[in-house]
């Protein structure tokens, strides 16, 4: 059975909403475990329990808060060099839209390559230009049905391919799923 985690900073509640439905769209793969666990609840035995894991956190200044990097930072001695292989992806919330969200995914993509763990993005549209290449970025919270559904998107395609690749469940590859990629 794959374990997917689901990590997420929030101050405001807007990330953690994302993060709800990306822990549902990591349930919706037959034979996935799934943990959500806010940050400050995680510890270094749920990283390393897990075969994949979806990381979110608000967009601060562009990049990922800074509580995010102190928690990484923090796990450096148990855990660099012996997680690496595992599967991850990122998602985050910002004020606006070119507030720099997607800037955001991409520094906690570069906290999990560092980790050694291999990060993904996603070619689908879930709705007319809406996608989520580098993770989900939202303005927000996820309000409409298209922004919920591209966090339900990004929990799903984590659990197909830890699926795939960890368990070699050859159906859960995204070109067997039986969805709409491109709708
Ligand atoms: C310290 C700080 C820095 C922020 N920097 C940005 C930013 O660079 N771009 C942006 O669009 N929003 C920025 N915001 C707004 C948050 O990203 C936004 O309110 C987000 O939806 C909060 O998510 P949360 O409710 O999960 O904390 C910032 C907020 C804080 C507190």
């Amino acid at each position: 059975m794959g374990h997917v985690l689901v990590q997420y900073h929030s101050e405001s509640g807007h990330t953690q909403e994302m993060a709800v439905l990306v822990a549902e769209g990591a349930a919706q793969v037959p034979g996935i475990e799934v943990r959500l666990k806010p940050l400050d609840e995680c510890t270094v035995a749920d990283v390393q329990w897990c075969d994949g894991i979806a990381l979110g956190a608000p967009t601060h200044l562009g990049l990922v808060p800074w509580r995010v990097k102190q928690w990484w930072d923090g796990i450096i001695e148990p855990a660099w060099g012996k997680i690496d292989g595992k599967i991850g992806c990122a998602f985050s919330s910002a004020g606006g839209l070119g507030g720099g969200a997607e800037l955001a995914c991409m520094s906690i993509l570069t906290i999990l390559m560092n980790f050694g763990l291999l990060v993904f993005g996603v070619t689908d549209y879930v709705a007319p230009r809406t996608t989520l290449h580098y993770g989900v970025a939202l303005p927000g919270r996820p309000k409409t049905r298209a922004e919920k559904d591209l966090c339900l998107r990004l929990g799903r395609r984590l659990a197909e391919w830890v699926s795939f690749y960890v368990d070699g469940i050859e159906a859960s590859h995204p070109r067997n799923a039986g969805y709409a990629r491109f709708p």
